[in-house]
């Protein structure tokens, strides 16, 4: 099932490889505390591996969508019928002001949030300092929304899940015996200058990447199974996911990257997993 939204990073394409990492069925609660577009979510979900789920963002806006997809997938398709369609380039620009007005819960705001990400550029999301969403408009020769069937596909797979907006720290100390986490973190950068880390207000950098490196560990030592992916760098290899503190490298794809600023084509990534550790060997 693929996810509503374009996201940066979004992992549509890699979803049955980093399903392929649980090697089991998730018997617990499953977490993905950077859901972005939800396509790893949506994948294990449409083939019956998991069943309770706690799903976060750090974007606030954007977990509002999910839940006006989950909630009110009628009124959300209503008020998504009511913005332009032949004259969407020419009214791009109202459209976002009407989303930056607000308010960033509820069926309307969920249906100017889709609408802007399929209308604008390279379907980015991005904020000023002002909080105030700011994409110019896509380059396209049409608009192309979700049909209805997909937005109802969607909402029938979220209806059990837990929504929240938290930062992955809040989430992951829950994370136990019998659970699953995937961790789908802002990339590090291949570059200095070349990764698109603007989703959201809260910086990314490399003390927020081993913060999450240990938090795995910690949820491993629980018994949980972590499955984190990242760009495939010395970095990630050998000081946030290293073989020797448990982890193990169970994947190395190549992905095309829709949405980047800087650093189009492919890119390696690398597919980590950690747990359940025994804790004497921990
Ligand atoms: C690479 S994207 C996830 C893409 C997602 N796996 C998908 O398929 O669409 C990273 C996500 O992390 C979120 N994020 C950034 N900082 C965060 C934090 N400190 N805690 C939780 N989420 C955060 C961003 O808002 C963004 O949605």
């Amino acid at each position: 099932m693929k996810p509503i939204l374009k996201w940066a990073g979004g992992k549509s394409r890699l979803a049955p490889q980093i399903a392929s990492a649980f090697a089991s069925n998730c018997e617990g609660t499953y977490y993905e505390p950077f859901v972005g577009s939800a396509a790893v979510y949506l994948h294990l979900k449409a083939e019956g591996r998991i069943g309770r789920a706690v799903l976060s963002d750090a974007n606030e806006k954007l977990v509002a969508v999910h839940r006006a997809v989950r909630d009110r997938v009628e009124d959300l398709l209503d008020a998504l019928a009511s913005l332009p369609t032949e004259d969407w380039r020419e009214r791009y620009y109202e459209v976002r002001e009407a989303y930056n007005l607000g308010p960033h819960a509820g069926p309307e705001h969920a249906a100017r949030f889709i609408w802007l990400n399929r209308a604008g550029f390279n379907g980015l999301y991005r904020e000023n300092r002002r909080g105030e969403f700011n994409v110019p408009c896509g380059k396209y020769a049409a608009l192309r929304l979700p049909d209805a069937e997909h937005f109802r596909a969607v909402s029938a797979l979220l209806q059990d899940a837990d929504i929240r907006t938290a930062t992955f720290d809040q989430v992951l100390g829950a994370a136990d015996e019998g659970d699953h986490v995937y961790c789908d973190p802002p990339y590090v950068p291949l570059t200095e200058t070349a990764c698109f880390t603007g989703y959201c207000s809260l910086p990314f950098g490399i003390d927020e990447q081993k913060s999450l490196a240990l938090h795995a560990r910690k949820a491993a030592m629980k018994g949980a199974v972590v499955v984190l992916s990242n760009h495939d760098l010395p970095v990630v290899r050998n000081e946030l996911y290293p073989p020797d503190g448990g982890f193990r490298h169970v994947a190395r794809p190549r992905v095309a990257r829709a949405i980047s600023r800087g650093a189009r084509g492919s890119a390696p990534e690398i597919v980590a997993a950690i747990g359940p550790l025994r804790r004497d060997v921990a």
